[in-house]
């Protein structure tokens, strides 16, 4: 049943379909209101009618939907396509430490405390005080604010915690954390990173040897969404065609 403050799909078509809360207001679509109200105690995958009798289905939607829709940005963050697939390599499940910076707007972080709830814990550090404050609300939004500690904290100083199973890092210059990150991340896990330029990740990449790490792997992905329709099906013209290089390195005993 869908509860006070949950989020909702209203799906009508491709074109017509809103994530909203179940709450006290109205609620405008493109073919009439509806009452937020009386969402509450329907059950998902039920019909739903606006004023003018136009029909929407009542979607639970993903955390890459409530992500994408529902976070309010105020920062770059790291896409769905690219969060899956560090997720897979990080070797993370339900009970894993996990440390991140920066927050950002809380995308990444929201599908590391996915990956390691209920058991586990994402520490996330952000420098910006009101992008620290816009991710905690993302993260209460998505419910998944106890599976954190955000700090409002620079990290150049270093960690607070110690022996964690994977390290985030979206920032500019990683190569300067490689320090403390040498000093919180358990020996042979992982850190994962994420930069725009080639240059960047050619950078880190030649740091990460210098230091000792192994298993030093760098990828672009691409996700194309298609149209499918009889006798027209095809790729979408637009896509994110560049989001950033991901790198990925294991901590080892250097001798
Ligand atoms: C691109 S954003 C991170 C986006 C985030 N991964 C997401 O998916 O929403 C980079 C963030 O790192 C923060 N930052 C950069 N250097 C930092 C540092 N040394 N300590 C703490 N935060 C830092 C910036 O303030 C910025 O908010």
């Amino acid at each position: 049943m869908i509860k006070e403050g949950e989020w909702v799909l209203l799906w009508r078509n491709s074109r017509s379909n809103y994530l909203v809360k179940a709450g006290k207001n109205r609620f405008n679509t493109d073919c009439g209101y509806l009452d937020l109200e009386q969402l509450k105690g329907r059950e998902f995958g039920r019909e739903f009618f606006t004023h003018t009798k136009n029909k929407f289905y009542l979607l639970k939607p993903s955390l890459e939907c409530v992500v994408m829709r529902g976070f309010k940005r105020r920062t770059q963050i790291i896409y769905p396509k690219d969060a899956a697939f560090i997720i897979s390599k990080a070797g993370i499940f339900s009970g894993s430490r996990v440390l991140e910076t920066g927050t950002g707007s809380g995308a990444m972080t929201a599908f590391l405390a996915a990956a390691v709830m209920p058991e586990g814990k994402v520490y996330s550090y952000e420098r910006n005080p009101d992008f620290y404050a816009n991710a905690c609300n993302n993260l209460a939004s998505a419910g998944l604010l106890d599976y954190v500690v955000i700090k409002n904290k620079e990290v150049k100083q270093g960690f607070d915690e110690e022996a964690v199973d994977f390290v985030m890092l979206d920032i500019p210059a990683p190569w300067e954390l490689l320090g403390p990150v040498c000093r919180a991340l358990k020996k042979g896990r992982k850190l994962a990173s994420i930069l725009p330029t080639v240059n960047q990740a050619e950078r880190f990449v030649l740091d990460l040897e210098a230091k000792g790490f192994v298993n030093i792997e760098v990828f672009e992905l691409w996700a194309r969404r298609m149209l499918f329709r009889q006798g027209r099906s095809r790729p979408e013209q637009l896509m994110h065609s560049h989001t950033g290089y991901l790198i990925f390195a294991a901590k080892v005993f250097v001798s």
